[in-house]
């Protein structure tokens, strides 16, 4: 007998499927009726109010850059049945071993294909959820503010009174890099395009820069840590933007490359760090529930606001996406089902 058991509840659910990897969400998202996912011992079946959509659920859509394949997500063709990987939702049942969870308790967190009514969990990716926002608002957070939060203050380090620039800060996980780093206590200079300046403004922006009309300064205006979200400048470019010690971070930045989409970049930085007095580097965000916690608090103390632009219902994740894509959305996207 399998170690996996199929729970009480409804056998079928809608779910987004996905056959193969393609660039174009239109060709290969669809919804369509599938089995209730079967959960492990150590497993938890959530019941999904809210699915996060970011760039990486595009990556593991399109499977590119092509190592993402390698990472466990299946190399012809995707082993899942959909990208989702952010949620919020209802505990509906938990495997034989889960203790620190029960049915009723609602969570928020990673989990496994969750463009879909129900989804599996592991309860080390998965906390409480925020109690003062809405499920759709809790579904933000989890993959883009857990990689905002260490890039802020584990990578990052920031302190009160540093000054910190946020290239790419009207985004998913930008959004919440501005609140974090003026929560503690920093001078915060945003870049974003035109339409989005008011937006990051309001999230509590020091200085914002439109980059279709200014580029990062240097010279004189120079940052004591650089968070790199978007944008793919060169390094040396952000090296003379940045203080003699100071911390550049590179989180992301989309070239479009299939084989390595800036990760050479990435490497550069980390590989010429040594050897210079700034601290240049990148990281992959860790999925754990310390983190989601730390997040739950300040979100719950008012000092973190998720931001979502729109909330598609799941048979819209397609064209979520494609928003996405297109460089149009402010902020976060969220699926409700
Ligand atoms: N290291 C990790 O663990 C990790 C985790 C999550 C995400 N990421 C990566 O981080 C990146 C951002 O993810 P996201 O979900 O936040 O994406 P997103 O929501 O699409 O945001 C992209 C951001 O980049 C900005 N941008 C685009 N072109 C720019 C330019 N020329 N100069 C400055 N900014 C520019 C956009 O500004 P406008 O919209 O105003 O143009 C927007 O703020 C992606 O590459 C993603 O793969 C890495």
């Amino acid at each position: 007998m399998s170690a996996e058991q199929q729970l009480p509840g409804p056998t079928t659910m809608r779910s987004v499927v996905q056959d193969r990897y393609g660039a174009a969400p239109e060709d290969v998202l669809r919804v369509a009726e599938r089995g209730t996912p079967r959960i492990g011992p150590d497993e938890v079946l959530v019941r999904v109010h809210a699915t996060g959509v970011d760039r990486g659920t595009w990556h593991l859509m399109a499977g590119q850059p092509y190592p993402v394949r390698l990472a466990g997500f299946g190399v012809r063709r995707p082993k899942l049945a959909n990208p989702g990987r952010a949620l919020a939702g209802t505990v509906a049942a938990v495997g034989a071993r889960v203790t620190g969870f029960r049915p009723g308790d609602e969570v928020y967190g990673i989990g496994t294909a969750t463009l879909a009514e129900y989804a599996r969990a592991h309860p080390a990716k998965l906390a409480p959820r925020p109690g003062t926002v809405s499920f759709a608002e809790a579904a933000a957070v989890p993959v883009s503010g857990l990689t905002a939060l260490q890039a802020v203050r584990d990578h990052g380090q920031v302190r009160s009174g540093q000054r910190v620039l946020v290239i790419g800060a009207s985004g998913g996980v930008g959004t919440f890099a501005v609140q974090l780093a003026r929560a503690a206590g920093a001078e915060v200079t945003a870049v974003c395009s035109t339409a989005k300046v008011d937006l990051v403004r309001a999230l509590g922006a020091h200085h914002v820069i439109d980059y279709t009309r200014a580029d990062i300064p240097g010279g004189e205006h120079r940052h004591d840590v650089i968070l790199d979200i978007g944008g793919n400048r060169p390094l040396g470019q952000l090296r003379r933007a940045l203080t003699a010690t100071g911390r550049l971070v590179i989180i992301g930045g989309e070239t479009g490359g299939r084989w390595l989409d800036g990760l050479d970049r990435q490497l550069r930085a980390h590989l010429l760090s040594p050897f210079v007095g700034q601290r240049l580097g990148t990281f992959v965000a860790s999925e754990n529930a310390a983190d989601l916690t730390a997040l739950r608090e300040l979100i719950e103390a008012g000092e973190l606001v998720p931001s979502v632009e729109r909330t598609y219902p799941l048979d819209e994740t397609a064209a979520a996406v494609r928003h996405l894509l297109d460089g149009r959305a402010r902020g976060k996207l969220v699926i409700t089902t």
